[in-house]
């Protein structure tokens, strides 16, 4: 038998508008996991405030974005009801066992975080505490439930193996007190990273060398996930291209970011690899291929926008699936929350 019960967890922040890249790149995988998986998905909206306010937008803009992440899990499908779907906030213990582990963590090892450089960019004095501390508090979200799967990025293996370190180095620190308490070997597991299928970056409609952004000032370099199919269909038509026909072989796409790019969201929606996609339309039209993606495109994401755009009437709906998760959630946070405490000695 295995020492945990496995449990996904993951997290997605409530800035800004939802695109194609975040579908992709993370939510879709979440959905899948779900036949497979017990899964907790969390609104990240502690680690939203952690830029400057307005990076993440102030209070309206979060409370409306956390609704927006929690329209898009469900619009996505994943059921509310067989999984947990919350808000981080509404579970204190996400924010203590992050305190527990502050204590934990070295200095040295945040230091390495590759993210906060990028994110603190050159005034890193001024930057919050709260961002530096960032990678911390996704351990205490990941282990405050003890999950032992992970599906992120690429961007977060790094938060992901600090994760597995304070794992660790708990384990070790209170390993006595741990075997004593009957928890055996380990109190916490080292989360698992799981990367699904080839990793889809998702590029800029408008610039095939930059990263599909909800904050690029052009709403035409991306699809938004709450998009409906008029406008889907206007951006895919107005994708930047160029000239050339789409060659028969990956090689060819070389050069040529923005024809890669398509290439690249037309074999990700439709669940195949670019070879096949080339095999398919290459040494064609490029219109030709450009009207097949519309219409792909506006088949997968068309009812995923519509239903977000429903759901978003309904605020009372959505709130009333995060509180039930949150309470959900916290009956399994508090319990590990108690044992933490009773390892480390804190009176309770
Ligand atoms: N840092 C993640 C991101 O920006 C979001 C996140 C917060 C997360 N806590 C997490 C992801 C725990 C996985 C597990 O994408």
């Amino acid at each position: 038998m295995a020492r945990f019960d496995q449990l996904v967890f993951s997290g997605v922040q409530p800035t800004g508008n939802l695109h194609l890249g975040n579908y992709l790149g993370a939510i879709r995988n979440f959905v899948e996991l779900q036949k497979s998986y017990d899964c907790i998905y969390c609104v990240v909206d502690l680690h939203a405030i952690t830029q400057s306010v307005d990076v993440w937008g102030g209070p309206a803009e979060l409370t409306r974005a956390t609704r927006e992440v929690a329209a898009a899990y469900i619009a996505c499908g994943i059921d509310p009801k067989k999984q947990i779907i919350f808000n981080q906030s509404r579970v204190p213990e996400h924010a203590e066992l992050a305190w527990v582990f502050n204590c934990v963590a070295r200095i040295g090892w945040l230091n390495r975080m590759t993210q906060f450089k990028e994110k603190a960019g050159k005034d890193r004095e001024n930057a919050s505490i709260g961002l530096y501390d960032y990678p911390v508090l996704m351990a205490a979200d990941i282990l405050v439930y003890r999950a032992t799967h992970v599906p992120v990025g690429d961007d977060q293996k790094q938060h992901l193996e600090l994760s597995r370190d304070i794992a660790q180095k708990f384990n070790n620190d209170f390993a006595q007190d741990i075997a004593r308490l009957g928890h055996g070997e380990g109190y916490f597991p080292l989360p698992e990273p799981l990367i699904q299928g080839p990793a889809t970056r998702v590029m800029s409609l408008r610039d095939g060398s930059k990263k599909m952004s909800k904050s690029d000032p052009s709403d035409y370099s991306r699809i938004n996930l709450s998009d409906e199919a008029d406008a889907i269909a206007q951006k895919v038509r107005k994708a930047k291209t160029d000239p050339e026909p789409l060659p028969s072989e990956v090689e060819g796409l070389a050069g040529r970011p923005e024809a890669d790019n398509l290439v690249g969201i037309f074999a990700a929606l439709d669940g195949v690899a670019r070879p096949d996609v080339l095999k398919r339309f290459g040494g064609g039209q490029f219109s030709t291929f450009k009207n097949a993606l519309v219409d792909l495109a506006v088949a997968r994401l068309g009812p995923i926008g519509a239903e977000m755009k429903r759901l978003q009437t309904d605020a009372a709906y959505i709130d009333a699936v995060l509180k039930d998760g949150a309470e959900r959630a916290r009956a399994r946070a508090t319990r590990v929350m108690d044992e933490v405490k009773d390892i480390v000695g804190f009176l309770r």
